[in-house]
């Protein structure tokens, strides 16, 4: 390995976005490692020295010394409405990595929310606490930005040693690139999930970033 190539743990790395991660990670010519359910799901050559698979679920995974030995960045952009209805899957699994990466020394963890995810402490403005009231809650995705909300507020709370990263997206589509995506308190773009990737892989190695929950949108 040489000096300059890094080592990311991939958390939902075979999602909408996170495949589009995993590539730009492998083409920018870096390691992944990559918690997975179902290893069939990945596009896996057990040639590429470059691409390293855990099989497991978060919500009975155990081995994290296996999982965050050696990384140096750690992008999660899992998401699982069904079961986020009920439950804080995420959070729960967030709570037991945070130990894992103070035992091995991993600074770095990029979370992808939802723009429709409550800011810490703060209300949505009013046109998008519309929006969650109504499109979100149709389609069953009150759960997930919960689920969201509780991560950042434990990341803020019990997490300020780690140099976390909350991005609060707005994906729509799996259409081809529409530009590139900067960082917002206010403003937002309906992107797509390659363009969310690429932004997701540049923050990941933005100081300035640390410890912001903004949004994302498209500069002209
Ligand atoms: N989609 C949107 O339009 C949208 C909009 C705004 C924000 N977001 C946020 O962005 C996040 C990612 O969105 P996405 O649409 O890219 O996600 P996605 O396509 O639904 O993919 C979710 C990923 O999480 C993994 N996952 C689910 N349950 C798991 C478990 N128990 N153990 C291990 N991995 C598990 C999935 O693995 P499997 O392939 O094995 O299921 C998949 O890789 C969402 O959670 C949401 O908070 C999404």
């Amino acid at each position: 390995m040489t000096n300059s190539q890094k080592i990311f743990l991939v958390l939902g790395g075979t999602g909408r976005t996170g495949r589009h991660f995993v590539n730009k990670v492998l083409q920018e010519g870096h390691r992944v490692r990559l918690l997975v359910q179902n290893t069939k799901k990945v596009e896996y050559n057990n040639t590429n020295l470059n691409m390293e698979l855990v099989q497991g679920s978060i919500i009975d995974f155990e081995n994290f010394d296996e999982l965050v030995q050696d990384v140096d960045y750690i992008a999660s952009m899992l998401g699982n409405a069904q079961l986020q209805k009920n439950e804080n899957i995420n959070a729960n699994f967030v709570k037991k990595l945070m130990p894992a990466m103070r035992k091995h020394g991993v600074k770095r963890f990029l979370y992808q929310a939802g723009g429709l995810t409550r800011p810490y402490n703060q209300n949505l403005p009013f046109l998008m606490w519309i929006v969650k009231n109504t499109l979100a809650r149709y389609y069953g995705l009150l759960g997930q930005h919960r689920d969201n909300e509780t991560v950042l507020k434990y990341l803020v709370e019990k997490a300020q040693d780690i140099e976390w990263i909350v991005h609060r997206a707005a994906l729509i589509s799996d259409a081809p690139s529409k530009g590139t995506l900067i960082r917002s308190k206010t403003k937002t773009s309906m992107a797509t999930f390659v363009d969310c990737a690429h932004y997701n892989y540049r923050l990941l190695s933005d100081d300035t970033a640390i410890h912001t929950y903004d949004l994302s949108y498209y500069f002209k």
